[in-house]
Protein backbone atom coordinates (compact mmCIF):
# COMPACT_ATOMS: atom_id res chain seq x y z
CA UNK A 1 0.00 0.00 0.00
CA UNK A 2 2.69 2.29 0.80
CA UNK A 3 4.71 1.75 -2.45
CA UNK A 4 1.54 2.36 -4.10
CA UNK A 5 0.58 5.83 -2.48
CA UNK A 6 4.11 6.93 -3.28
CA UNK A 7 3.47 5.85 -6.70
CA UNK A 8 0.29 7.84 -6.92
CA UNK A 9 0.99 10.47 -5.32
CA UNK A 10 4.68 10.71 -4.57
CA UNK A 11 6.26 14.09 -5.91
CA UNK A 12 10.33 13.01 -5.85
CA UNK A 13 12.21 14.48 -8.67
CA UNK A 14 13.90 12.69 -10.80
CA UNK A 15 17.87 12.55 -10.52
CA UNK A 16 20.09 12.40 -13.81
CA UNK A 17 21.85 9.39 -12.56
CA UNK A 18 18.32 7.67 -13.27
CA UNK A 19 18.18 8.77 -16.71
CA UNK A 20 21.65 7.12 -17.31
CA UNK A 21 20.88 4.07 -15.76
CA UNK A 22 17.62 3.81 -17.39
CA UNK A 23 18.49 5.02 -20.96
CA UNK A 24 21.76 2.72 -21.28
CA UNK A 25 23.24 -0.40 -23.11
CA UNK A 26 23.52 -0.58 -26.94
CA UNK A 27 20.17 2.08 -27.71
CA UNK A 28 21.91 2.70 -30.80
CA UNK A 29 21.98 -0.59 -31.83
CA UNK A 30 17.96 -1.28 -30.60
CA UNK A 31 17.47 2.38 -32.60
CA UNK A 32 19.03 0.33 -36.15
CA UNK A 33 16.88 -2.46 -35.68
CA UNK A 34 14.11 -0.79 -35.20
CA UNK A 35 14.22 0.31 -38.48
CA UNK A 36 14.38 4.31 -37.34
CA UNK A 37 16.37 6.67 -39.18
CA UNK A 38 18.84 8.58 -36.81
CA UNK A 39 19.91 11.54 -37.05
CA UNK A 40 23.94 12.22 -36.82
CA UNK A 41 24.09 14.68 -33.92
CA UNK A 42 21.57 12.36 -31.93
CA UNK A 43 23.29 9.09 -33.09
CA UNK A 44 26.72 10.42 -31.46
CA UNK A 45 25.26 10.87 -28.15
CA UNK A 46 25.16 7.96 -25.81
CA UNK A 47 22.60 7.24 -22.97
CA UNK A 48 19.70 7.74 -24.69
CA UNK A 49 17.05 6.23 -27.54
CA UNK A 50 16.38 8.79 -29.79
CA UNK A 51 15.37 9.34 -33.26
CA UNK A 52 14.41 12.07 -35.61
CA UNK A 53 11.85 11.02 -38.49
CA UNK A 54 10.30 14.04 -40.23
CA UNK A 55 7.58 11.50 -41.37
CA UNK A 56 6.53 11.85 -37.33
CA UNK A 57 6.59 15.67 -37.10
CA UNK A 58 2.71 16.77 -37.63
CA UNK A 59 1.20 20.10 -37.64
CA UNK A 60 -2.11 18.29 -36.12
CA UNK A 61 -2.02 15.74 -33.81
CA UNK A 62 -3.07 12.91 -36.14
CA UNK A 63 -1.69 9.58 -34.90
CA UNK A 64 -1.76 7.03 -37.44
CA UNK A 65 -1.95 3.37 -36.78
CA UNK A 66 1.63 3.43 -38.61
CA UNK A 67 3.32 6.49 -35.94
CA UNK A 68 1.43 3.55 -32.94
CA UNK A 69 3.34 0.86 -34.65
CA UNK A 70 6.56 2.75 -34.67
CA UNK A 71 6.08 3.44 -31.26
CA UNK A 72 5.19 0.62 -29.70
CA UNK A 73 8.16 -1.20 -31.41
CA UNK A 74 10.39 0.85 -29.94
CA UNK A 75 9.03 0.51 -26.32
CA UNK A 76 9.36 -3.04 -26.89
CA UNK A 77 13.03 -2.95 -27.25
CA UNK A 78 13.60 -0.68 -24.59
CA UNK A 79 11.69 -3.01 -22.36
CA UNK A 80 14.21 -5.84 -22.81
CA UNK A 81 16.74 -3.48 -20.75
CA UNK A 82 14.25 -3.34 -17.63
CA UNK A 83 15.53 -3.69 -14.02
CA UNK A 84 12.61 -5.74 -12.91
CA UNK A 85 13.96 -8.70 -10.54
CA UNK A 86 11.32 -8.09 -7.51
CA UNK A 87 8.11 -8.08 -9.97
CA UNK A 88 9.35 -9.77 -12.74
CA UNK A 89 7.02 -7.67 -14.74
CA UNK A 90 9.20 -5.58 -17.85
CA UNK A 91 7.63 -2.36 -19.09
CA UNK A 92 8.90 -0.06 -22.03
CA UNK A 93 7.69 3.03 -23.09
CA UNK A 94 8.65 5.16 -25.94
CA UNK A 95 7.98 8.88 -26.08
CA UNK A 96 7.08 10.77 -29.39
CA UNK A 97 7.61 15.08 -29.24
CA UNK A 98 6.03 17.50 -31.06
CA UNK A 99 9.82 17.74 -33.17
CA UNK A 100 9.42 14.05 -34.53
CA UNK A 101 12.25 12.51 -31.74
CA UNK A 102 11.33 9.46 -30.35
CA UNK A 103 13.18 9.00 -26.84
CA UNK A 104 12.60 5.52 -24.74
CA UNK A 105 12.52 4.22 -21.24
CA UNK A 106 12.59 0.92 -19.27
CA UNK A 107 11.63 0.52 -15.77
CA UNK A 108 14.44 0.58 -13.47
CA UNK A 109 13.79 -1.25 -9.83
CA UNK A 110 15.31 -1.46 -6.15
CA UNK A 111 15.55 -3.55 -3.12
CA UNK A 112 14.36 -0.52 -1.74
CA UNK A 113 10.59 -0.86 -3.86
CA UNK A 114 9.75 2.66 -3.40
CA UNK A 115 12.36 3.97 -5.04
CA UNK A 116 11.40 2.24 -9.00
CA UNK A 117 10.98 3.98 -11.66
CA UNK A 118 8.12 3.57 -14.30
CA UNK A 119 9.02 3.20 -17.73
CA UNK A 120 7.07 6.11 -18.67
CA UNK A 121 8.92 8.77 -16.56
CA UNK A 122 12.22 7.23 -17.32
CA UNK A 123 11.57 7.85 -21.12
CA UNK A 124 10.40 11.06 -20.38
CA UNK A 125 13.38 12.01 -18.32
CA UNK A 126 15.71 11.19 -20.85
CA UNK A 127 13.68 13.56 -23.08
CA UNK A 128 14.41 16.37 -20.90
CA UNK A 129 17.86 15.31 -20.08
CA UNK A 130 18.77 15.40 -23.69
CA UNK A 131 17.08 18.27 -25.00
CA UNK A 132 16.06 20.46 -21.97
CA UNK A 133 12.28 21.31 -20.07
CA UNK A 134 10.77 22.92 -23.44
CA UNK A 135 9.60 19.42 -24.96
CA UNK A 136 6.37 18.99 -26.22
CA UNK A 137 5.07 15.21 -25.77
CA UNK A 138 2.59 14.36 -28.50
CA UNK A 139 2.35 10.65 -28.14
CA UNK A 140 3.63 7.76 -25.52
CA UNK A 141 3.38 4.28 -25.80
CA UNK A 142 3.51 1.92 -23.19
CA UNK A 143 4.50 -2.06 -23.75
CA UNK A 144 5.07 -4.85 -21.17
CA UNK A 145 6.38 -8.44 -21.07
CA UNK A 146 3.59 -10.24 -20.17
CA UNK A 147 0.84 -9.21 -23.18
CA UNK A 148 -1.59 -7.60 -19.40
CA UNK A 149 -3.40 -4.08 -19.33
CA UNK A 150 -1.07 -1.68 -18.49
CA UNK A 151 -1.99 1.46 -18.48
CA UNK A 152 0.67 4.28 -16.88
CA UNK A 153 0.13 4.34 -13.19
CA UNK A 154 -0.77 7.97 -11.48
CA UNK A 155 2.54 9.32 -11.27
CA UNK A 156 3.58 8.75 -14.56
CA UNK A 157 -0.05 10.47 -16.32
CA UNK A 158 1.24 13.54 -13.98
CA UNK A 159 4.67 13.88 -15.36
CA UNK A 160 3.44 13.18 -19.04
CA UNK A 161 0.41 15.90 -18.67
CA UNK A 162 3.62 18.06 -17.64
CA UNK A 163 5.54 18.09 -20.71
CA UNK A 164 2.25 17.04 -23.04
CA UNK A 165 -0.76 18.33 -22.17
CA UNK A 166 -2.40 17.46 -25.60
CA UNK A 167 -0.86 13.87 -25.50
CA UNK A 168 -2.16 10.63 -26.69
CA UNK A 169 -1.24 7.53 -24.48
CA UNK A 170 -0.96 4.04 -26.55
CA UNK A 171 -1.62 1.03 -24.04
CA UNK A 172 -2.91 -2.37 -23.55
CA UNK A 173 -6.19 -2.14 -21.99
CA UNK A 174 -8.51 -5.03 -20.51
CA UNK A 175 -10.26 -5.73 -24.03
CA UNK A 176 -6.76 -4.94 -26.09
CA UNK A 177 -4.60 -2.21 -27.63
CA UNK A 178 -6.66 1.36 -26.91
CA UNK A 179 -5.48 4.95 -26.42
CA UNK A 180 -6.43 8.15 -24.71
CA UNK A 181 -6.14 11.35 -24.14
CA UNK A 182 -3.80 12.64 -21.24
CA UNK A 183 -6.64 14.25 -19.54
CA UNK A 184 -9.13 11.15 -19.92
CA UNK A 185 -6.64 9.42 -18.04
CA UNK A 186 -5.59 12.13 -15.47
CA UNK A 187 -8.86 14.71 -15.73
CA UNK A 188 -7.60 18.30 -14.00
CA UNK A 189 -3.86 17.55 -13.76
CA UNK A 190 -1.89 19.50 -11.46
CA UNK A 191 0.23 22.76 -12.59
CA UNK A 192 1.92 25.60 -11.40
CA UNK A 193 1.44 27.80 -14.50
N1 LIG B 1 5.44 -0.12 -14.25
C1 LIG B 1 5.83 0.69 -15.27
O1 LIG B 1 7.03 0.81 -15.55
N2 LIG B 1 4.89 1.36 -15.97
C2 LIG B 1 3.55 1.22 -15.79
O2 LIG B 1 2.76 1.82 -16.50
C3 LIG B 1 3.05 0.34 -14.73
C4 LIG B 1 4.07 -0.26 -13.83
C5 LIG B 1 6.46 -0.90 -13.54
C6 LIG B 1 6.79 -0.46 -12.16
C7 LIG B 1 7.34 -1.74 -11.56
O3 LIG B 1 8.70 -1.86 -11.89
C8 LIG B 1 6.58 -2.83 -12.27
O4 LIG B 1 6.02 -2.23 -13.42
C9 LIG B 1 5.50 -3.47 -11.43
O5 LIG B 1 4.66 -2.51 -10.88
Amino acid sequence: MAVLIQQLYGTRSFCAEWALLASDRNNKDQIVRAGFTMSHDLAALPGRCAVADASLIMAKRKLSAEVRQKLERAASKVMKNAHAPYSNFYVGAAVLLTNGKIFCGCNVENASYGMTNCAERTAVFSAVAELGPKIKIQAVAVTNDHGVACSPCGACRQVIYEFGPDATIFFQGANGPKQAHITELLPEGFRLK
